[in-house]
């Protein structure tokens, strides 16, 4: 079976980091966040991949190369402008080898989840649908795609991100689309899947069908919910064969060293030889590789950039420092302070707070 993957967002909300590295790219224990997921793609029987890019495309190939070490033939189709997220279904579909009623898996790139693949796939072929969609119930849909359905699983409507969703019930970014109607989407313009493609098979009468699973899932798209998918994958809340080395919810990557004396804690990933002081408490935090955090720092939910510092004495909570940055001793950085890469923050015990 083929798929498409979207990876050509610019993950926005996730500066600093997403400057330099795409989000499906960020490190999540270990490896490349979209890889949790091309795993469970590939165990549920894709074989091919199209991945379709735009924002720092060429990182996609130098990460995953042909795919073979997946077991996997990955594909590599870039739009020089985005072109939307059905635009870019449109665009890679010219890559697929499947024709007609074959049924095509759509990936969104910064999901995880826990949720049966192959199951919707049956789902799909079994109500004869253009289209399935995976479904999960959120808190608060008013960042997501309400997608109400009927009784027997029809969707009864898609609404995107609207102050007033007609229900918790959405959009969880894996779908399964008919070839054909991805051969209906129009060319050499951006379109939305979920604004316009979704809305109109549906206006059209075409039978989408929601396949409705409450399994692990997180849109890994903001800092809090970057620390919590790493955090979960950590502590075995979201499963996934590549994470085998967890030792009482704290991952530990080749060559990371904590000092006895440290607290380390709370689904806590330290990258690969990343370093942790004496006294230094850790909490719910990622660590990329090569980052320092000294002796007597408290870090907690926050994400420390590829060879960042946080020095001596220094309180970070719900934080995140750019790759290389040093954050003074003392200094206190609290309520989603954000540090851009490269940058000093000297040791002047200031309290830097992004909720002032
Ligand atoms: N190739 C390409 N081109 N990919 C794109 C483009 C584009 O123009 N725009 C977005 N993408 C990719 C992103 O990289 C991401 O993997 C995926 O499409 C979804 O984009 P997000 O920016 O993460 O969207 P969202 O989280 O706000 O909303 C979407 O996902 C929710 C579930 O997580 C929507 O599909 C919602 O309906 C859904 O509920
Ligand atoms: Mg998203």
């Amino acid at each position: 079976m083929e798929a498409i993957l979207l990876v050509g967002g610019k993950g926005t909300r996730l500066r600093p980091l997403t400057l330099s590295t795409p989000k499906p790219l960020l490190p999540m224990a270990g490896v490349p966040l979209l890889e949790h997921q091309l795993i469970r793609a590939r165990d549920a029987g894709v074989r091919r991949i199209v991945f379709a890019t735009s924002y720092r495309a060429s990182m996609f190939a130098e990460a995953f190369g042909d795919g073979h070490r997946l077991g996997l033939e990955i594909i590599y189709v870039t739009e020089d402008e985005p072109l939307g997220t059905a635009g870019a279904i449109r665009n890679a579909s010219s890559a697929l080898t499947c024709e007609g009623d074959a049924p095509v898996l759509i990936l969104n790139g910064d999901i995880l989840s826990g949720h049966d693949i192959a199951a919707q796939i049956t789902a799909h072929e079994k109500a004869a649908a253009a289209v399935t969609l995976h479904l999960t119930l959120v808190d608060d849909a008013r960042r997501y795609g309400s997608v109400p359905t009927a009784p027997d699983g029809r969707v009864l409507a898609f609404v995107e991100k609207s102050a007033n969703p007609p229900t918790n019930q959405v959009n969880a970014g894996c779908y399964v689309f008919r070839r054909s109607v991805i051969d209906e989407i129009p060319t050499g313009r951006p379109v939305s899947a979920e604004y316009e493609t979704f809305p109109g098979l549906l206006a059209a009468g075409e039978p989408i069908i929601g396949h409705v699973e409450a399994a692990y899932w997180l849109d890994v798209g903001t800092p809090a919910a970057f620390v919590r998918g790493a955090r979960d994958l950590a502590l075995g809340a979201m499963p996934s064969s590549v994470v085998t080395t967890h030792e009482h919810g704290v991952l530990l990557l080749a060559g990371a060293s904590v000092e006895p004396s440290a607290q380390v804690g709370g689904g806590t990933t330290v990258g690969a030889r990343a370093r942790v002081g004496a006294a230094a408490q850790v909490e719910s935090s990622v660590l990329f590789d090569e980052a320092v955090v000294e002796p007597g720092a408290h870090v907690v939910r926050s994400v420390i950039g590829r060879g960042a510092r946080v020095c001596t004495g220094a309180v970070l909570e719900d934080a995140v420092i750019g790759d290389g940055a040093t954050v003074g001793a003392g200094n206190e950085l609290i309520g989603g302070a954000r540090v851009w890469p490269g940058i000093d923050l000297p040791a002047t015990a200031v309290r830097f707070s992004a909720d002032v």
